[in-house]
């Protein structure tokens, strides 16, 4: 099995939770890889069975929250056929932010089997959360 995360960060709490996610995945023996959206190893996400995609929520902290630079992750390389999870980073309330990414991502070709909102002040224990989910939705699907 290999994952492949990648990012899109603008003050680095997401860059720091792809980082985190991907050595999750190494320390239960998946091979994982991680690069930002701007820098994406298309032979790695090629190779990927499933693809984690990360963002921060933008918005006006109670209303309005989408995921940042949204055009970015519009613009994914097509991933047909590839099994997907979705995730970002918030800092208050991060409204239907995960809802929206998916249908993004679903854009690109991918089936996504989960997302998952992380407050940015517990990124250590939101990949463990997020790894575990994740390993159950495969192990499910
Ligand atoms: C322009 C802007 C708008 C934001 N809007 C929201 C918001 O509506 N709700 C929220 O919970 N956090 C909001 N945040 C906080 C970020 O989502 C949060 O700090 C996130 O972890 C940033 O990720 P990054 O460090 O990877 O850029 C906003 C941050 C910025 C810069």
């Amino acid at each position: 099995m290999k994952a492949m995360v990648i990012y899109e960060s603008l003050t680095g709490h997401t860059r720091r939770l792809g980082e985190l996610i991907a050595g999750e995945l190494v320390g239960r023996g998946i091979e994982g890889s991680v690069c930002p959206i701007t820098r994406i190893d298309l032979d790695a996400l090629s190779a990927a069975d499933v693809v984690l995609v990360g963002s921060w929520v933008d918005g006006i902290f109670v209303v309005g929250q989408k995921p940042g630079r949204a055009s970015r992750l519009r613009n994914l390389p097509a991933m047909r056929g590839k099994q997907a999870a979705v995730f970002c980073t918030f800092a208050l309330n991060p409204g239907k932010t995960i809802a929206k990414m998916t249908t993004i991502v679903e854009g690109r070709g991918a089936a996504v089997i989960g997302g998952m909102a992380i407050r940015r002040d517990d990124l250590e224990g939101g990949a463990v959360e997020l790894v575990d989910r994740l390993l159950d939705a495969l192990a499910s699907a």
